[in-house]
C-alpha cells in the first residue's frame, strides 16, 4: 500500500456546539475549541474534524448551510477560523470541515432564487417537479430520512413541489446540473485555498439518485418506501465523485472522509483503493447491524458476537484495498460504551476493552469528543426534553406503531443523537465547566464524577488509558505493525472473545478481549515476548497461552 501523511494520524471529531463555549451563551463555538487546542495536543490526536460551522438555521444543527462562505455568528466570525487554521497548524494538528453538498438550506440564496423563479438558473440547481394535476399525486412515494414525505410545496407556487430526501429546511441540490457542481467545486477549492486540511462528507451517497424518479413498494403503513430502496437504484456516482477528486481534493493534496452508508461491495477499491474518491471512509456496519426498516422501535440489539462478526467482515474486506475509518460512536449515534458493552461492562475496565478493541484495528481511528472519558447515554423522562429531530420523529413512529409512550421513551434513549450532543464533561462545576451561561442542551447529570479533570490526573482513568492507546499507535517499535500491519482474527469462533493479530515479516501482535465476567482461556499461537498493554494491573500465564479475566483486554507481542 501506497504510503501516505495521514495513515499513522489519530483523528477526532469535534461537535462544535457541545464543546466549549468561550463566551457564556451556552453554545460552544469556534473560540471555545482554539483555546482547547492544547488539550487535544496533550491527548495526542492529529486530524480534527468539526461538524457545520456555517451560516445556518440550525435546523439540523447546521447541516442545513444558508451559507457555506460564512460562519455562523454563534459559532464566530471567519477571523477565529483563521485563527484555528493558524493556532491548529502551529500545534501540528490538521482541520477538517463537514461538506455538506447533497443539499443545503432553504435559506440559502440559491434556493431563494429558485423560489422566485423555478425555471431560471437557480430553480435548476435543484429537483422541482410539478404537482399532479388530476389526482394530487406527489412526485414519488419516497420517505424521507426524517420522516414523512420527501416533496414539499415549493414555496410561492402551489403547483410544485421540491425534492428534500432529510428535512424539508434541507432541499437537495440537483448534482446531474454540471452549473451546480461547478458552484460546489468553487467554494471547495475557496475553503482549501484558505489553508483547509481536508474534509468529511456528508451524506455523500446521496447525491446520485435513481433516474427517471418512481416508486418503490411501500415499507410501512404511510404507504412510502425508505430511500435506501431509491439509492440501491442508483448508478453512476463515480463520476460526479471522480470529478470532484479532480477539481478540488487531489490537487491540493487534501484529506477527506466520506460517510458512505451503502456502497457496493465490488465498488471499496474506487472509494477508497489507492486511486480512490477519498481518503478513507467510515466503517458503519456495526452501526447499522439491527435496523429495521419499521422504525427504531424494532431494531436489534447489537451482542458482543456481533459486534465482533461485523468489525472483522469489515477488516476483511477492506484493509488489502485500503483505509477504513473506525469509530465507536458519533454526533448521530449513542454513545459507544453504552451500545456495545453488555450492561455488566459498562465500567472503567469495560470502557478501556471496548477502546482497545477497536482502537487497534486496520485503519484509522477515530474519537468522538468525550468519549476519551468514558462519556455514555443520557437518561430521558419526557419527550420535550429531546432536540434531536430524528429523535422526535421515531418517538412518534414507534407510538404509531402502538407502543405506550413510556416504552416509546426508552427507544428514544437508546439511540437518540442527543446522546452524544450532550456537552463535553470538562471538570465538576456547574454546567461541567462548558459554560457559564445556559446550556443549549441538557448536561448529563453523570457529570460531577465523570468528567475531565476528576481523570486528568489518575493513572488508572478511561482518559488515560486512551492517551495510552494513542502513544502505543505512534510509538515506533510498535507503529509499522499496527498501522500496516495485516489483519487477522484469532480464535474466531470463542464466544464473547474478540482477538485479532497485526502481523508485519518484523512482529506479531495480539489483540484480545473478554466480554464478560467470567474468565477464559485462550491460546496463543507462538510465546510471549512482551505484554504491550493490559486494561486491569494482573497478567495471568497458562499452559496454552494465557488466561483472560472478566472485561480484560491486553495487547501482546508475540515471537
Ligand atoms: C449526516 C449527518 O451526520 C447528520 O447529522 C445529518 O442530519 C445528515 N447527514 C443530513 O445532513
Ligand atoms: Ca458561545
Amino acid at each position: 500500500m501506497k504510503k501516505q501523511w495521514w495513515h499513522n494520524k489519530v483523528a477526532y471529531q469535534i461537535y462544535p456546539k457541545s464543546f466549549y463555549d468561550s463566551n457564556g451563551d451556552g453554545i460552544g463555538d469556534l473560540k471555545g475549541i482554539t483555546g482547547k487546542l492544547p488539550y487535544l495536543k496533550d491527548l495526542g490526536v492529529d486530524i480534527i474534524w468539526l461538524s457545520p460551522v456555517y451560516v445556518s438555521p440550525l435546523a439540523d444543527q447546521g447541516y442545513d448551510i444558508a451559507d457555506y462562505k460564512a460562519i455562523d455568528p454563534r459559532f464566530g466570525t471567519m477571523e477565529d477560523m483563521d485563527e484555528l487554521l493558524e493556532k491548529a497548524h502551529s500545534l501540528g494538528l490538521y482541520i477538517l470541515m463537514d461538506l455538506v453538498i447533497n443539499h443545503c438550506s432553504d435559506e440559502h440564496e440559491w434556493f431563494r432564487k429558485a423560489c422566485e423563479d423555478p425555471d431560471g438558473r437557480y430553480g435548476k440547481f435543484f429537483y422541482i417537479r410539478d404537482a399532479d394535476k388530476e389526482g394530487g399525486k406527489l412526485p414519488t412515494n419516497w420517505r424521507s430520512y426524517f420522516g414523512g414525505s420527501v416533496w414539499e410545496k415549493l414555496p410561492g407556487h402551489d403547483d410544485k413541489y421540491y425534492l428534500h430526501v432529510f428535512h424539508k429546511k434541507q432541499p437537495d441540490l440537483n448534482w446531474e446540473n454540471p452549473d451546480l457542481r461547478e458552484e460546489v467545486y468553487r467554494m471547495i477549492n475557496w475553503w482549501l485555498d484558505r489553508g483547509l486540511d481536508g474534509f468529511r462528507l456528508d451524506a455523500i451517497i446521496n447525491i446520485k439518485k435513481a433516474i427517471p424518479f418512481r416508486d418503490y413498494t411501500p415499507d410501512r403503513d404511510d404507504g412510502l418506501t425508505s430511500i435506501d430502496n431509491m439509492l440501491a437504484d442508483a448508478t453512476g456516482i463515480g463520476e460526479f465523485l471522480s470529478e470532484m477528486r479532480n477539481k478540488t481534493f487531489r490537487p491540493h493534496d487534501s484529506f477527506t472522509v466520506g460517510e458512505v452508508f451503502n456502497e457496493k461491495p465490488e465498488e471499496l477499491p474506487d472509494f477508497i483503493g489507492e486511486n480512490g474518491y477519498f481518503s478513507s471512509m467510515y466503517d458503519f456496519s456495526e452501526n447499522i447491524f439491527g435496523r429495521d426498516l419499521a422504525g427504531w422501535h424494532a431494531y436489534t440489539d447489537i451482542t458482543p458476537d456481533d459486534y465482533k462478526n461485523c468489525v472483522f467482515a469489515t477488516q476483511k474486506k477492506v484493509s488489502n484495498v485500503g483505509f477504513i475509518s473506525n469509530i465507536i460512536e458519533n454526533h448521530d449515534e449513542p454513545r459507544g460504551v453504552s451500545r456495545y458493552l453488555p450492561e455488566a461492562g459498562r465500567h472503567d475496565t469495560g470502557k478501556k476493552l471496548l477502546a482497545t478493541v477497536y482502537f487497534l484495528l486496520h485503519g484509522l481511528p477515530w474519537i468522538y469528543q468525550g468519549q476519551e472519558l468514558g462519556m455514555e447515554n443520557i437518561p430521558v423522562s419526557s419527550i420535550d426534553e429531546v432536540d434531536d429531530i430524528s429523535s422526535i420523529d421515531s418517538y412518534n413512529v414507534a407510538l404509531d406503531a402502538g407502543l405506550s409512550s413510556s416504552e416509546a421513551i426508552k427507544v428514544v434513549e437508546k439511540y437518540s443523537r442527543d446522546n452524544a450532543r450532550t456537552p463535553f464533561q470538562w471538570d465538576d462545576s456547574e454546567n461541567a465547566g462548558f459554560t457559564t451561561g445556559m446550556p443549549w442542551l441538557r448536561i448529563n447529570p453523570n457529570y460531577k464524577k465523570l468528567n475531565l479533570k476528576a481523570q486528568k490526573d489518575d493513572p488508572e482513568s478511561v482518559f488515560n488509558y486512551y492517551k495510552k492507546l494513542i502513544e502505543l499507535r505512534k510509538n515506533s517499535k510498535y507503529s509499522d505493525t499496527l498501522v500496516y500491519g495485516t489483519f487477522k482474527p484469532w480464535l474466531n469462533d470463542m464466544h464473547n472473545i474478540m482477538a485479532y493479530l497485526r502481523e508485519t515479516e518484523a512482529q506479531t501482535l495480539l489483540i484480545a478481549a473478554n466480554f464478560q465476567e467470567s474468565e477464559q482461556e485462550i491460546s496463543l499461537p507462538s510465546r510471549i515476548r512482551e505484554i504491550v498493554l493490559n486494561n486491569i494491573p494482573d497478567f495471568i500465564r497458562s499452559e496454552k497461552g494465557m488466561i483472560l479475566q472478566g472485561w480484560q483486554a491486553v495487547v501482546l507481542e508475540l515471537e
